[in-house]
């Protein structure tokens, strides 16, 4: 039997994957991995257990049988252990832990499983860093998002001032280069376009520009 169809959108935070992979699923009724959700889930709960994060197996064996379920209540809802997560993982220390313990090979690799169960008929988006690169190297499409460090900064200013957080712009604009640069720079699996990806700069496109990108580039793929 083939393999459902994959479209892999991979790019920095802010570049605009989550929203555009959601919408991109929709329009097609594909499933949607959102992989980084699985990153921050694991961070969150090193975080709770106070696990060494220099203790890589310990960290991975933790991944194998984390409990997540997406979806319980509502779109974007995440739960941990049956219990909802959905903010905590969108912290700032949500963030961090995820790109800290996205950055322990031993851990991505206990992750990989559990994306590939994603792909089911008729399809699948999976958002990401590492989807066109690594997890899912035959995708149908592969795009690459990306955006300037201020816009980015500036899109989860908006986002966070939204839900009534308070933020700090140039607090965030450093901790998104900080981030950048982790994902970057790590060994393992780290965020570069696949060569065969597509790159799309939506610095100073729409949502829907992008999405409607995506749509005809899948249409001609
Ligand atoms: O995509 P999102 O911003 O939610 O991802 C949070 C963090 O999880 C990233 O900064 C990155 O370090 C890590 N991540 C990863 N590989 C993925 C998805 C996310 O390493 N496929």
């Amino acid at each position: 039997m083939s393999k459902a169809p994959v479209i892999a959108i991979d790019g920095p935070s802010g570049s605009g994957k989550g929203t555009i992979a959601s919408r991109v699923a929709k329009t097609l009724g594909y499933s949607l991995l959102d992989s980084g959700a699985l990153y921050r889930v694991l961070g969150v709960a090193c975080n709770r257990k106070k696990l060494d994060l220099t203790d890589h197996q310990a960290v991975a064996s933790l991944a194998k049988d984390l409990d997540i379920e997406f979806g319980r209540s509502g779109e974007g809802s995440v739960c941990l252990d049956s219990i909802e997560v959905s903010l905590d993982i969108r912290s700032d220390l949500g963030s961090d832990m995820a790109s800290r313990v996205g950055a322990i090979g031993a851990a991505r690799e206990a992750l990989f499983e559990r994306q590939l169960a994603f792909r089911q008929p008729p399809g699948l988006v999976a958002d990401g860093r590492d989807m066109g690169t690594v997890v899912f190297p035959d995708a149908e499409l592969k795009i690459f998002l990306t955006a300037s460090p201020e816009e980015r900064a500036k899109r989860r200013y908006k986002q966070l001032i939204g839900k009534g957080i308070d933020a700090i712009l140039p607090d965030l604009l450093r901790d998104l280069k900080e981030r950048d640069k982790r994902d970057t720079e790590r060994v393992i699996s780290p965020l570069k376009p696949a060569e065969d990806a597509i790159v799309i700069d939506t610095t100073d496109l729409s949502i829907d520009q992008v999405v409607n990108q995506v749509l005809e580039l899948y249409r001609c793929a």
